[in-house]
């Protein structure tokens, strides 16, 4: 049988559920890949085989979702340890660094996962890559409205050498700028060339004013579950 990417989504998410107790405080992911573990969350509260479970979203999306499949919600400032967060990633490196955001959520979603004891990764064999930011596709980093193209500019230049392009996200070609849950937009960053080292990237990044948060989650997921063709694979770190 060939499974579709949802159903390795879903297979991924299912296995990380099983590290969910009864009483436990769960940072809740976001994407198609984190909308399976929720549900099937909320499923098992449903069945009586979880109880006491405590919610905190990583976006207004799973917020909703959360809700309507019957899981309590807090947030950090209630509880500012999480347990475990469980939430999907766009591309994962061999070292588990991770991108996220391609989905419009980060800066939420990186809060939440750095304050978690335990956080898993729940992927399907599409998003496993060699280099971070190697593959083409948008590195998403999160900026205030205010003047972004100024912003914009800076990100490009700091990444010159890599062949850096900056682009807004808009809602759909030639629309209004994207606005994340923060109202805030998104600058989408696409390399030519190898960036290099992560830590040195990220800090550039973080420290131009203008900049909220950047997509790379780098050294913060303790357990990858991938779920491929051959079966479903879990590495710890
Ligand atoms: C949300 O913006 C992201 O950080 C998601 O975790 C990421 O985009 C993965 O989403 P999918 O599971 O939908 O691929």
């Amino acid at each position: 049988v060939i499974l579709t990417q949802d159903e390795l989504k879903k297979i991924a998410a299912y296995k990380a559920v099983e590290s969910v107790e009864s009483g436990m405080v769960l940072g809740l992911g976001t994407g198609s890949t984190a909308k399976h573990a929720v549900t099937r969350i909320g499923d098992l509260l449903r069945l009586g085989k979880l109880t006491n479970i405590t919610g905190i979203p990583t976006s207004r999306m799973t917020h909703e979702l959360a809700l309507s499949v019957g899981i309590p919600l807090s947030d950090l400032d209630s509880h500012p340890v999480v347990d475990l967060a469980i939430d999907g990633a766009d591309e994962v490196d061999p070292h588990m660094n991770l991108v996220k955001g391609r989905g419009g959520s980060l800066l939420r979603e990186k809060m939440i996962e750095g304050a978690c004891k335990k956080f898993i990764v729940i992927v399907d064999e599409s998003k496993l890559v060699e280099h971070i930011g190697g593959s083409g596709l948008a590195m998403p980093v999160e900026v205030v409205p205010f003047c972004w193209k100024f912003t914009a500019e800076r990100l490009r230049l700091l990444f010159e050498e890599a062949g850096c392009l900056a682009r807004l996200r808009r809602d759909g070609e030639g629309g209004e700028p994207f606005v994340t849950d923060n109202k805030n937009y998104i600058v989408d960053l696409y390399f030519e060339r190898d960036i290099g080292d992560l830590m040195v990237a990220s800090d550039r990044i973080l420290r131009l004013p203008g900049v909220v948060e950047h997509g790379m989650f780098l050294g913060m997921a303790t357990t990858l579950i991938v779920a491929g063709e051959l079966g479903v694979q879990v590495k710890n770190k």
